[in-house]
């Protein structure tokens, strides 16, 4: 079947219409040729796309996953996310409310929900939130985003500690209990075991409402201990630029121009002008200019996901990571759940992060 081309369009930048990548058609776990080209592509900090990666997930997940898209659906039209969430989560010894916040200093976030994890009715794992935020301060993109962590977010408590990392993790799934169409997915964690070396656990987790003409801009998820990201799509799609970052920097070096030039000429400077977020110049030129996202296709770094399929962003180092951009596809607003990658025993990767370049 011929893929059709697909238009992208983000925060009101018509890029062009496109067409991804013939891929095949059903991701083969047990080939071993198709497991050493994926280990190549993580090695290599490359996105590894799994088409049909869920199985039959989408289907069995159908009612959850129709109910979490209705609740998006429901906040976007202002509808209070704690007084949602406890709906969703219903009676449960588990957890038990802790409050709300508004970050007045964060204009993208909206609401963040605690929670207490409770065991024998007394609290043992507590300020786990739920943090629903817009992904952009352009009010252009209406996507929105639920990310499930504990603690204090200033302090990063979620790098220094890992005995609420479950917690965490059961929260998400008490609200969004399609979680487990990845979790319950056998053929995906031993593939992404054998990738790092050491049985994995999906923390992070972040729960995306993309909506047309949004997406995420260009970044990449290069944390502490965090070995990558799986994204998996549950309902609707979206389309994806991913490559390593040295790559994007080869990239950006032969289109600067302008004052561009002299921060960002060579590869080497542009790695370095990379790590600066607050670059205008640079942000338009990965953002929102298209000449540059055709050439981007043409590199052969343009995927396209639909239901079912996931991603893999390998991530081993400041320099040695997998940069990737979103953009919303469809007439709806879809839905993906994007875990960051962790080894269960902390140490036990195989995986050594490469120090910057
Ligand atoms: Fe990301």
């Amino acid at each position: 079947m011929k893929s059709k081309a697909i238009r992208l369009e983000r925060r009101g930048v018509e890029h062009g219409a496109f067409v991804a990548p013939d891929v095949r058609a059903r991701t083969p776990w047990d080939d071993l040729a198709f497991i050493a080209e994926c280990q190549r592509l993580w090695d290599e900090d490359r996105p590894i796309v799994l088409l049909d990666a869920l199985g039959d997930a989408p289907r069995r997940f159908a009612a959850p996953i129709r109910a979490s898209l209705a609740l998006f659906e429901r906040l976007r039209a202002g509808a209070s996310f704690q007084d949602e969430l406890w709906e969703r989560v219903g009676p449960t010894k588990e957890l038990r409310p802790a409050g709300a916040s508004i970050d007045a200093g964060d204009t993208r976030e909206i609401e963040k929900v605690f929670a207490d994890g409770l065991s024998q009715r007394r609290a043992v794992a507590r300020d786990l939130y739920a943090k629903l935020s817009w992904i952009a301060h352009d009010e252009r993109d209406r996507s929105l985003r639920v990310r499930f962590s504990f603690g204090s977010e200033a302090l990063l408590d979620w790098q220094g500690e890992t005995r609420r990392a479950p917690w965490a993790e059961r929260f998400a799934e008490a609200v969004f209990p399609e979680c487990r169409a990845i979790t319950d997915n056998g053929a995906l964690l031993a593939l992404i075991e054998q990738l790092i070396g050491t049985r994995p656990r999906l923390s992070e987790r972040i729960v995306y409402n993309n909506a047309p003409g949004g997406g995420a801009l260009f970044h990449h998820d290069d944390e502490e201990h965090q070995l990558g990201v799986v994204f998996s799509q549950l309902a609707g799609e979206t389309a994806w630029f991913a490559l390593p970052k040295h790559e994007l920097a080869e990239s950006v070096a032969a289109f600067a121009r302008g004052v561009l030039k002299k921060r960002a000429g060579t590869p080497r400077k542009a790695l370095r002008a990379l790590d600066d977020t607050t670059d205008e110049a640079l942000s338009k030129l990965l953002n929102a200019t298209p000449r540059f996202t055709r050439h981007l296709v043409e590199r052969g770094t343009f995927f396209h996901l639909r239901a079912g399929d996931s991603i893999l962003l390998p991530s081993h180092g400041p320099d040695a990571v997998c940069w990737h951009a979103v953009y919303g596809l469809g007439r709806r607003a879809s839905l993906a759940h994007s875990y960051g990658i962790f080894a269960a025993r902390r140490g036990a990767a195989n995986v050594k992060r490469r120090p910057a370049r």
